[in-house]
């Protein structure tokens, strides 16, 4: 397109995620524009009757605090003549009219990028509020932020509008966990590195770990969160990324679609969750005083905490479990993977590859050596590469949100999550959750700052392993 100016339209402008994510991101990228290119320009979109210069004044702190590029009045003072804002309910369509008028009058020569930055509630009236206007191709993209919908059925429909309104090629689905640096770096270790390459199998690998612990709790999202749970809030979207990043056949180099859909037939391959396996393979939790927390409700029986073990129906990875688990209010924020490879004779410590992803960034293997001196006993050591301890390389790396806003600017469909993938997922977490259900929600209680539900740590440990942490040896 030759469209070379971006608007970055934010509804659901005054909200959490716009004040410590989105207006910071654009910040950092503002200071990164290169020569002779036009920054991202923010339309606000909010509910409250605040002016320009007032939104500008109360967003200030946020960029203040979460920026990563060092923040300086002289740098905010250039930024802030990007910031608009726009006072409208989004929910009622007539409004609309209105916004457009104000398009057409203040950015008639700009590309619009739509974030919808809402619980999707809000999502129907969005997409039906822009529909009203026909937006010639590539004027307008869309960036939705998950869950997609409520379920799999609410899902299909919001898509469906939303492709015959922009275009599928022009709605981008984020997953912020598509933008951490080592979630990328999962398919560089895997591909670029005949080692790791010739042996990511069935015929070699034992068991796959997969852990995103959180020490925060819902906080104010209480409302969202108790109709969402651990399922559709991380496993649904974050975690079945890296799953299927981890497991997926090497992509043709030559599409940018090819990871996606590499991706995709991993998702569809996995076997759903099976009544008989419910109880060996399921384990949801929730964590004492969940239900006192504002917007949720007394007796909720949401998890705040899941943790399954899924198999992959496929050749490569017959028969070998990825035990996955995440929770709220636990001991430690801590996201990492761990390759369990088998033992090369039973005497000996089997191999084992972790990824770090959060909060520390690297690489880990363990591996057998003859003990040093006279003993002939084999003994497990450590190779470590920490990422994160290295300054330059941690202060370069952009924030998840930066790197995704700039990639639908840039038009790289292929590091967001695209249709087919959210539906697959969807149906597997929906028929689960289902079962779970049908079988009367058993939730195990934990209490907050602790390792989450004993019950999961025997789950993990009848496939012969443990939750290992970045930290252990
Ligand atoms: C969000 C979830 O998508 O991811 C939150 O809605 C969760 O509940 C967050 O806390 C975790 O993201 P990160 O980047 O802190 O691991």
């Amino acid at each position: 397109d030759d469209i070379e100016k971006d608007l970055l339209v934010i509804f659901g402008g005054t909200g959490d995620l716009t004040n410590r994510k989105l207006v910071p991101a654009v910040y950092n990228l503002f200071n990164q524009v290169g020569e002779g290119k036009e920054p991202m320009r923010v339309l606000i979109i909010g509910r409250r009757d605040w002016t320009r210069e007032e939104y500008i004044e109360n967003v200030k702190p946020w960029v203040k605090q979460f920026s990563r590029l060092e923040y300086t009045e002289e740098k905010w003072n250039l930024f802030k003549d990007q910031l608009d804002y726009y006072k409208m309910d989004i929910s009622n369509i007539e409004e609309y009219k209105g916004l457009f008028e104000y398009f057409d009058s203040h950015y008639s020569d700009y590309r619009m990028l739509f974030y919808y930055a809402v619980a999707p509630r809000f999502f129907d009236p969005i997409t039906r509020g822009l529909g009203q206007k026909e937006w010639t191709e590539g004027r307008a993209k869309v960036i939705v932020e998950k869950p997609f919908g409520e379920n799999l059925e609410d899902a299909k429909r919001l898509f469906k509008d939303m492709e015959v309104m922009f275009g599928r090629d022009y709605i981008y689905h984020i997953d912020h966990y598509l933008g951490k640096e080592m979630v990328q770096n999962i398919t560089t270790l895997r591909f670029d590195n005949m080692i790791f390459r010739s042996c990511w199998n069935k015929d070699y690998i034992e068991s796959v770990e997969i852990s995103a612990r959180e020490q925060v709790g819902v906080e104010t999202r209480g409302g969202y969160y108790d109709k969402s749970g651990a399922m559709r809030d991380m496993v649904q979207n974050h975690l079945f990324q890296i799953l299927s990043i981890l497991a997926m056949e090497m992509p043709e180099k030559d599409s940018p679609y090819a990871v996606t859909v590499a991706q995709q037939n991993v998702l569809q391959a996995i076997k759903p969750m099976s009544k008989e396996n419910l109880d060996k393979h399921l384990v949801m939790g929730q964590y004492s005083g969940y239900r006192s927390e504002d917007k949720v409700d007394p007796e909720s029986k949401t998890e705040t905490y899941a943790a399954m073990a899924v198999f992959i129906d496929n050749p490569r990875w017959e028969g070998v479990p990825f035990i996955i688990r995440t929770g709220k209010k636990l001991d430690k924020r801590e996201t990492n993977v761990v390759i369990n490879f088998k033992k090369a004779n039973e005497n000996q410590f089997a191999n084992r590859l972790h990824f770090h992803i959060q909060p520390d960034e690297g690489v880990k293997l363990s591996f057998n050596i003859k003990t040093p001196g006279l003993s002939y006993d084999t003994q497990k050591v450590d190779m470590d590469f920490c990422q994160s301890c290295d300054v330059n390389a941690h202060a370069n790396t952009p924030e998840a949100y930066e790197r995704l806003i700039k990639a639908v600017s840039d038009g790289q469909h292929f590091l967001f999550s695209q249709w087919p993938q959210i539906e697959y997922s969807w149906k597997w977490v929906d028929e689960a959750v289902n079962l779970w259900k049908e079988a009367g929600s058993r939730i195990c209680l934990y209490e907050p700052g602790t390792r989450g539900p004993k019950e999961a740590d025997d789950m993990i440990e009848s496939f012969g392993t443990h939750w290992y942490s970045s930290k252990e040896v």
